[in-house]
């Protein structure tokens, strides 16, 4: 017997206003043929001006609840990947606890840009094996449109706003790789490539800044460096790629997703793809595609998924789990 955190619901939210590529075309030297071609995106969803990451995220965590049959009183902890809190302090997983009317346990906020995900993933995985928490909402919430440089069409067309969360919760498996839940986990940095991805701005420097992003060299980077640690998670868990039923690849680039399930030897039958709807919505990325995911009725009970993701740090990963 061994502790296994399982799946037991998944919801999203997206801002209601939808941003066609055709819109970036009046106002900078683009076209929506450049878009689509290059990165895969179609369109992506902004949040209204009075509309914060916390509101994303609580929304998602309502859905994710009433997919799991429960409530907040259920819930031990909340994690919350974001790079865009809607304050400095206090951590936008605590506003997303007040709001849920969830009155115990604790909440946190974890930062790994596009990786944040993965990272709240594992981590919320090792709350509950330690037995620190019996059920995690995990959350992916973002609005990265208060980072864009409007002027900047190499990165600003690229990114959009959302939500999605999970409602992890501890049970007994076989400890075999046949087990529900979370099967194992990879994850990797390198600050020595802080320049490849950053904001050019922060508390300490005194100002909010704006994404910089040298797109070529992040995109080499994902391409070696996703379906490396795809197999690491996959092997950890006594797997191999040939078990996968779905990669839950970070939304990045339908190009780094097609390049990396190629890499991996998978058709892309087995790849969950949302990044023409919602372009790169950095952490809220895997936690959208999951719950698009089910939804669609792609993603079954006992399927193998292997998530994956790259971003600023560089920080990346992967978690093998069974639905
Ligand atoms: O989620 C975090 C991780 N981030 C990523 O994974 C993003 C990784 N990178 C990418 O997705 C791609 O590198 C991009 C989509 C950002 C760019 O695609 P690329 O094929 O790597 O193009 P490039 O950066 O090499 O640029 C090619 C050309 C350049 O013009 P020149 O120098 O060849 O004349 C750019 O100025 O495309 C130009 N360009 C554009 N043209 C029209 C850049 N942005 C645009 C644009 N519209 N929006």
């Amino acid at each position: 017997m061994a502790g296994r955190s399982v799946v037991v619901g998944v919801g999203h939210y997206l801002p209601k206003r939808v941003v066609p590529n055709s819109e970036f075309e009046k106002t900078l030297d683009t076209t929506d043929e450049w878009i689509r071609t290059r990165s895969g995106i179609e369109r992506r969803h902004f949040a209204a001006d009075d509309e914060t990451t916390s509101d994303l995220a609580a929304k998602a965590a309502e859905a994710a609840l009433a997919d799991a049959g429960l409530t907040a009183d259920d819930i031990d902890a909340i994690v919350l990947a974001t790079s865009t809190a809607d304050l400095t302090f206090p951590s936008a997983a605590t506003m997303v606890q007040a709001r849920l009317g969830m009155n115990r346990g604790f909440a946190f906020d974890v930062q790994a840009v596009c990786a944040g995900f993965v990272y709240a993933l594992s981590n919320a995985n090792a709350l509950v094996l330690s037995g620190q928490a019996r059920r995690v909402l995990v959350i992916g919430a973002e609005t990265f449109s208060r980072i864009m440089d409007w002027t900047d069409r190499s990165t600003c067309v690229l990114f959009g706003d959302g939500a999605g969360a999970l409602v992890l919760e501890g049970q007994e498996g076989q400890g075999t790789s046949d087990d529900r839940g979370i099967l194992a986990t990879d994850l990797n940095s390198d600050g020595r490539y802080k320049d490849l991805l950053y904001v050019d701005g922060g508390v300490s420097t005194q100002s909010t800044g704006h994404l910089r992003m040298q797109g070529n060299q992040v995109f080499r980077h994902a391409v070696e460096k996703l379906a490396k640690t795809a197999e690491v998670a996959l092997e950890r868990a006594g797997l191999t790629t040939d078990d996968v039923d779905w990669i839950v690849p970070h939304q990045a680039n339908i190009r780094i997703i097609q390049g990396t399930a190629r890499k991996m030897g998978l058709p892309m039958d087995n790849v969950v793809v949302t990044v023409q709807d919602h372009g790169n919505t950095s952490a809220a990325s895997i936690p959208l595609a999951l719950s698009v995911g089910k939804q669609s009725g792609q993603i079954k009970q006992g399927d193998l998924i292997v998530t994956e993701a790259i971003g600023g740090g560089l920080a990346w990963g992967a978690v093998a789990l069974r639905w």
